[in-house]
C-alpha cells in the first residue's frame, strides 16, 4: 500500500531501525527493491530524481511505482521526490501522486548556487505548507554535501556546485537544525556530514575526520525527536570494483560509507539513507560479467536478469544490516 514518509519513519524511530530508499529509474531497479523488500519483509522507499524523470518520463516512473504497490499489497511503499528544487516541482510530484517530497533549498532552485538559510527555510515552509495540506511528508535539507578531503561541494543531480566550502557549511550545524525544523516543521531533515553523491566519495576508507557520525550524535542530541537523513550513502562495494575492473571497466581507486559506519549512525536518529550508486554499481559488474562469459547474448531480458538479480542481493544486504527485516 501507498504510505507516506512519516508514517514509515515514525515506525522506524518507534523500532530503532533505518531504511534504505533507492532510487529508481527503471523497471528491473523496482522489481529488484521490491522482490528484495518482499524476501526479507521490509518497509520500501521508492524515489525519483530530476534525472530520473527525464530518462524514463514521469509517468512511466509513476506507473512502475504504483505498479510495484499492486503487484506487493502487503508492503508499505513510500513514492518519494528526491531532490526538488522548487515547491513548483515539488507541486508537480504531489499532483503525479507522490506521498513524499523533498524540498532541497540547500541549493537556489539553479541547482548550483549555495542559499541563504532564510530562503532555505522559506521555500521549505512553502512546500510543508501544501504538501501537509494533502498528507504527503516533506524532506528538507541543511548544510551542503561536499567532500571533507577536497573541501569542495557535490554537484547534486549532476548540476549542483563545486564550489570552494568551509567546515562549517560541509557539517550541519546542530542549533540551526533545531531552528529550521522548528520553523519549517519537516518531517525528515538531510544533513552534511562529509557523505556526497556519487562513487568518488573519499580516496580511502573514511574515518572520523572526513566521514562524521560524530555530527549526527550531535544533532540527535539536540533534535531527538527529527528523522534524520543520510543522503549519498552508497557503500561503494570493493567487490563492484574489482568485478567491473576484471571484465573491462575502468574505475578509480574509491571509497564509500562503509555499511557498519550507518549502521551506526541508525542508532543516532538516522532513518532514511539515500542509495543509488550501489544499485548502479552492482548492476554494470553483474552486466558486464554476463557479457564476458557470454560473448554471442543479444537478448536484453538476458542480461538484465542478471543486472536486476544483483540489485536484489544489494537491496536485501542493506534492509538486513539497516534493521528493516519483518518491520513491513
Ligand atoms: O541525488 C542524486 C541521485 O543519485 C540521483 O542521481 O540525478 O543522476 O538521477 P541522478
Ligand atoms: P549515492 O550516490 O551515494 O548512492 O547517494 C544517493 C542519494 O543521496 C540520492 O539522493
Ligand atoms: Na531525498
Ligand atoms: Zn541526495
Amino acid at each position: 500500500a501507498l504510505v507516506s514518509l512519516r508514517q514509515l519513519l515514525d515506525h522506524a524511530a518507534e523500532n530503532n531501525y533505518g531504511i534504505p530508499a533507492f532510487n529508481v529509474n527503471n523497471l528491473e531497479q523496482v522489481q529488484a527493491i521490491m522482490q528484495a523488500a518482499d524476501e526479507v519483509n521490509a518497509p520500501v522507499i521508492m524515489q525519483a530524481s530530476a534525472g530520473a524523470r527525464k530518462y524514463a518520463g514521469e509517468v512511466f516512473l509513476e506507473h512502475l511505482i504504483k505498479a510495484a504497490i499492486e503487484s506487493y499489497p502487503h508492503i508499505p511503499v513510500c513514492m518519494h521526490q528526491d531532490h526538488g528544487q522548487s515547491p513548483a516541482v515539488c507541486q508537480g510530484a504531489i499532483n503525479l501522486g507522490f506521498s513524499s517530497v523533498m524540498m532541497d533549498g540547500s541549493l537556489m532552485s539553479d541547482g548550483k548556487t549555495i542559499s541563504t538559510f532564510d530562503y532555505n527555510v522559506n521555500v521549505t515552509k512553502e512546500v510543508v505548507n501544501m504538501a501537509h495540506r494533502v498528507g504527503v511528508s516533506v524532506e528538507g535539507e541543511l548544510g551542503c554535501l561536499g567532500s571533507l578531503e577536497t573541501m569542495k561541494g557535490d554537484k547534486e543531480d549532476g548540476h549542483g556546485t563545486d564550489a570552494e566550502m568551509t567546515r562549517d557549511q560541509l557539517l550541519t550545524d546542530p542549533d540551526q537544525a533545531a531552528q529550521f525544523v522548528e520553523e519549517t516543521q519537516v518531517d525528515a531533515l538531510a544533513i552534511a556530514i562529509g557523505t556526497s553523491h556519487g562513487a568518488y566519495k573519499f580516496t580511502r576508507k573514511p574515518t572520523g575526520d572526513i566521514l562524521s557520525i560524530q555530527r549526527v550524535k550531535e544533532i540527535h542530541a539536540r533534535i531527538p525527536n527529527t528523522h534524520l537523513v543520510m543522503h549519498g550513502s552508497s557503500s561503494v562495494p570493493q567487490e563492484y570494483l574489482e568485478e567491473i575492473r576484471k571484465y573491462g571497466g575502468q574505475f578509480r581507486t574509491t571509497y564509500g560509507v562503509p555499511v557498519e559506519e550507518i549502521v551506526e549512525a541508525i542508532k543516532y536518529g538516522v532513518r532514511k539513507v539515500n542509495i543509488d550508486t550501489d544499485i548502479r554499481l552492482a548492476m554494470t559488474a553483474a552486466i558486464r560479467k554476463y557479457f564476458v562469459e557470454n560473448p554471442e547474448a543479444f537478448d536484453p531480458r538476458a542480461y538484465l536478469k542478471a543486472a536486476r538479480a544483483a540489485s536484489v542481493e544489494m537491496c536485501k544486504s542493506r534492509y538486513i544490516a539497516f534493521g528493516c527485516e519483518g518491520q513491513a
